[in-house]
């Protein structure tokens, strides 16, 4: 399956993606990087690994009109899949429904805990005995489609939102590509997405 990971940034979760993706039965390929801030680290990585990379700022640009500029880009590439990893902009219905079971997010918290930003701050406030990871597919709402796969990750003392970031990431990067193997190959069609047949369109 080809698919196209979005970023805005570092792009370390595009990474575990892309490396996971080079072992020889990994049931889909990395066409496309793509990210609406042309600074991205991840691009130059991707770039530097042979990927091809579209990149478009979306400043002076409507919400509609750069997310049809980021659908060709993806749709050129052959991609069937896209996989949002630290794509820092929140996506039209539009698009989101023309994607809809076919796109995945990852977000750094025990979802339906935490949508939104801050997450690692929250669950430290909270008192939370652990944060960690979803992966999700992305519907219109934000951080709110049904939820493929979490990890669970402790809070030790001591840990600073940052401290607890670093580690959410490794588990973040086990967790991405074994869910995105996952999304293409379909196992959980009989026992998962039957229950939710109407809710998502495949
Ligand atoms: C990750 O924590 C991801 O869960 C969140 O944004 C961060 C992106 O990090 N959505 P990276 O760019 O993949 O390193």
């Amino acid at each position: 399956a080809k698919v196209a990971v979005l970023i805005s940034g570092t792009g370390s979760n595009m990474a575990a993606l892309l490396y996971a993706s080079r072992r020889d039965d990994c049931p889909y390929e990395i066409v496309l990087v793509g990210s609406n801030d042309p600074e991205a680290g991840g691009l130059a990585l991707a770039k530097a690994e042979g990927i091809a990379t579209f990149a478009l700022p979306h400043k002076g640009m409507k919400r509609a009109e750069h997310d049809a500029a980021m659908e060709r880009a993806v749709l050129d590439a052959g991609a069937q899949y896209i996989a949002l990893a630290g794509y820092m902009r929140i996506l039209s219905p539009e698009f989101v429904s023309r994607w809809e079971g076919r796109m995945l997010n990852i977000h750094p918290s025990l979802l339906p805990k935490y949508k939104g930003l801050d997450t690692h701050a929250r669950a430290i406030e909270a008192g939370d005995s652990h944060a960690g990871c979803s992966v999700h597919l992305v519907t219109a709402e934000l951080d709110d489609g049904p939820v493929l796969g979490q990890t669970p990750v402790a809070v030790v003392p001591g840990d600073t939102p940052a401290t607890l970031a670093g580690r959410v990431l490794f588990a973040e990067h086990q967790l991405y590509s074994r869910m995105l193997e996952k999304l293409v190959t379909r196992p959980f069609r009989a026992d998962w997405l039957l229950e939710r047949v109407g809710e998502i369109a495949l």
